[in-house]
């Protein structure tokens, strides 16, 4: 029977990281899945930092925010970097390049999933310290930090994350975001 694609089914952004280490060949998976991903005019507009050096990982938690506290436990974080000049800049406002980067993270994400991972994509970090730490050019857009790690023990998530853990996912009803034939509901 048709089904969804089981890693999309099982992902989820979960937070509870062991320290184990990822082997060479699961982060080359990863990186070969992220740029198998389509891209406008095949621009290919992302770039991977992959942050496994203990001294250089540390250095980059640094720039996590307070809430994301959790994600010091993760062995390996992929920095996802672009420019809007990197990829196709069309009319009304149409620039693809974090469209892109997107499509790529998702297939890290879902490769991961397969490959027993927690792979989880945040927001909640300093760009300019992330900038400062890798050497990233200060024009570049660091549009998100993949927090990689197998699953592990809850010790460094806070009360409410630990709630969210074990929750059924949460979504807007399909009636809300879901329509057919045309636009409904106005502005
Ligand atoms: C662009 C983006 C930024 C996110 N930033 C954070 C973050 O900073 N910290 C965090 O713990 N989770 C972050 N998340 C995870 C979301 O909170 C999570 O995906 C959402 O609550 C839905 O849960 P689910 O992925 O388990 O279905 C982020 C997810 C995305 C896609």
């Amino acid at each position: 029977m048709a089904e969804i694609v089981p890693e999309i089914q099982a992902r989820r952004a979960r937070r509870a990281m062991s320290f184990r280490p990822i082997a060479e060949d699961v982060i080359e998976r990863l990186v070969g899945a992220a740029v198998l991903a389509p891209s406008c005019s095949n621009n290919q507009p992302w770039r991977f930092v992959v942050v496994a050096d203990p001294a250089r990982l540390e250095a980059l938690k640094e720039a996590l925010s307070r809430g994301n506290a959790w994600a010091r436990r993760s062995p390996c974080i992929v920095v996802a970097v672009t420019d809007r000049t990197f990829d196709c800049m069309l009319s009304d406002r149409r620039d693809y390049a974090l469209f892109d980067v997107g499509l790529a993270v998702q297939n890290i994400v879902l490769q991961g999933t397969r490959e027993g991972l927690i792979a989880h994509a945040i927001a909640g970090f300093t760009p300019e310290l992330v900038k400062q730490v890798l050497g990233i050019p200060a024009e570049h857009l660091v549009i998100t930090l993949v927090i990689l790690g197998y699953p592990g023990d809850e010790a460094a998530l806070s009360e409410k994350q630990r709630i969210t853990e074990h929750e059924e996912r949460t979504r807007k009803p399909l009636s809300e975001v879901r329509m057919r034939d045309r636009w409904e509901g106005g502005a």
